[in-house]
């Protein structure tokens, strides 16, 4: 991840690789039940901003995340899915949630973020993924007239790198893989 950007916009041709590799994702029963809202023109980034990130004007450690040219948000349609396993091949009719064990909406638009993310290293750009939290998501879509039943699952600023520093996050370290793979049983 990528947080601090040179104020430049994104080539739109690159945009639109971005999110032409994003719609190639896997999807459970081929629902694609995603949807992403690009923001490039500067009104438009500085109106998100302020619906997500109101107070940025406070000691934030990444205020060169605030120039980035582009920003996707990945939103996450469950109705697209639910109608999708009520077909004939499916056969949930009942729509029944419970039968879903995990949110497999919320886990494809994932992936098709993962895919923009990679993309963007292709493009010899950088970016950085990140949640827009419970409190700001109602702003969020008053600002861009975002239907209910669509969900931002989180947001990804795009741009040109500048000089970075490294979330803090990272000094946790990776946990090794003793630690997180379980062979053979748990
Ligand atoms: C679901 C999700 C939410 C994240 N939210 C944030 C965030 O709110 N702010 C942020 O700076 N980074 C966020 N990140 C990025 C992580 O902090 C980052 O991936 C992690 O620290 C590892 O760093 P790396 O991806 O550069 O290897 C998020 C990543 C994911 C997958």
């Amino acid at each position: 991840m990528v947080r601090a950007f040179v104020d430049r916009p994104v080539d739109p041709e690159v945009v639109d690789r971005l999110l032409e590799h994003a719609v190639h994702a896997p999807s459970a029963g081929f629902s694609q039940g995603w949807a992403f809202l690009v923001l490039t023109g500067p009104d438009d980034r500085v109106r998100f901003w302020d619906a997500v990130f109101p107070d940025r004007g406070c000691a934030f450690t990444h205020p060169g995340i605030f120039d980035a040219g582009c920003l996707i948000v990945p939103l996450s349609h469950k109705a697209a899915y639910l109608d999708r396993y009520a077909e004939a091949d499916k056969g949930w009719a009942d729509r029944d949630e419970g039968r879903w064990p995990v949110p497999f909406w919320d886990i494809d638009t994932g992936m098709a973020s993962m895919l923009i993310l990679l993309s963007v290293v292709d493009e010899g750009l950088g970016a950085v993924f990140f949640g827009i939290f419970g409190q700001h998501v109602d702003a969020f879509r008053a600002a861009f007239g975002v239907p209910g039943d669509f969900s931002p699952i989180g947001a990804i600023a795009v741009g040109h790198r500048a000089e970075d520093v490294p979330s803090p996050s990272l000094r946790r370290g990776r946990r090794p893989l003793e630690e997180v793979v379980h062979r053979g049983r748990w």
